[in-house]
């Protein structure tokens, strides 16, 4: 792990590992959601995760902000370990780390109006006076494209594009440093989901905020992300510049994935579940041997088999997870 200040996020062969259990309650598997993830965010950079459904994605975000315990590994925030903390001292990190949901309409409490919505994050970490509070609200509202007298309206007043917004704000209202955007936009019709993703660029340079961006639009995380990573089955299997990746990708999965993108046209953009390669994504269950993607790589060999290979740094800051050269 580099000692470095300019990273707000450092994670070293971090694991997440959900137990399997039979109905007498023994444990008798284990999902490796995550498995030995190393990856740093830079403070101020929108780190773009993409892969195919159920590779790990979300639970490598809410492992990252500690919604989750690592199983093993080591994660860092601002330089300081916090893979094992608990109680208080979580919380505090709580507060600097925080979450967008994908979906807008689960996120949200639909009894409760917008006021009582905003206030429930803001009321465990400050004491303030119902004045001060609607003051905060209302500021938060505005800042993410709403009108201060939607505080009366109930959740289900509001459309989805709105919803995302007052996630959005719910998120910011404790002054957060990390944002982890967990497909944010991916419930959203494509017509309004530019407008969150630039409300999430304004903010992001107003308030000099660092985020995690999750999809599975590659188009999107392109357009926003300064790094991009790529998972597959729990793993990182290749990692850089945003533009480096997308002009010059090296693993094979990146390659498929790419190659499954209408460029000229953002509206008919395909998910990742639609992309062209063969096969299902197999069980976390049974990861297989080797490397984990030669059951469905046109190029696997004898030692892609048996052998997994290492992150390794191509060219600089260019990291990739292929033994074919
Ligand atoms: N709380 C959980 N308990 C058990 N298994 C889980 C849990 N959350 C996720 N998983 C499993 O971990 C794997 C990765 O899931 P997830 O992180 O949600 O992937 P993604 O966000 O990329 O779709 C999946 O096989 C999923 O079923
Ligand atoms: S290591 Fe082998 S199986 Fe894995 S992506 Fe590279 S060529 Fe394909
Ligand atoms: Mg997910």
């Amino acid at each position: 792990m580099e000692n470095n200040n300019n990273y707000l996020l450092e994670a070293v062969n971090l694991s997440k590992y959900f137990p399997v259990k039979n109905f007498f309650g023994k444990l008798v598997q284990e999902v490796k959601a995550v498995d030995r993830v190393t990856l740093s965010i830079k403070k101020g950079e929108t780190f773009g995760l993409v892969g195919e459904s159920g590779c790990g994605k979300s639970t490598l975000g809410r492992t990252l902000i500690r919604m989750y315990e690592p199983t093993d590994g080591v994660l860092k925030y601002d330089g300081h370990d916090i893979t094992k903390l608990k109680g208080k001292e979580l919380l505090s990190y709580h507060k600097r780390m925080q979450i967008i949901f994908q979906d807008p309409y689960s996120a949200l409490d639909p009894h409760q109006n917008v006021r009582e919505i905003m206030a429930e994050p803001i009321t465990v970490f400050e004491n303030l006076t119902s004045a001060q509070l609607d003051e905060r609200i209302v500021d938060l509202l505005e800042k993410v494209g709403m009108k201060g007298d939607d505080l009366e309206k109930y959740a289900y007043e509001f459309s989805g594009g709105q919803r995302q917004r007052i996630g959005i704000a719910r998120a910011l209202s404790v002054k957060p440093e990390f944002l982890l955007c967990d497909e944010p936009i991916s419930a959203l019709d494509v017509s309004i989901q530019a407008q969150v993703v630039n409300v999430l660029e304004d903010l992001q340079q107003e308030l000099g905020l660092t985020y995690l961006f999750v999809a599975h639009d590659l188009s999107m995380v392109r357009h926003i992300s300064d790094r991009i990573g790529v998972m597959y089955l729990g793993k990182i299997v290749e990692s850089g510049e945003s533009d480096e990746v997308y002009d010059n990708p090296q693993h094979p999965y990146t390659q498929a994935l790419l190659t499954s993108i209408p460029i000229a046209d953002p509206k008919r953009a395909l998910a990742l579940e639609n992309c062209g390669i063969e096969g299902d994504l197999p069980s976390p269950l049974h990861i297989p041997s080797g490397c984990r993607f030669h059951t469905r790589c046109p190029y696997a060999t004898e030692q892609c088999k048996q052998q997994e290979p290492d992150l390794v740094e191509r060219t600089p800051g260019h990291f990739v997870a292929c033994w074919k050269e």
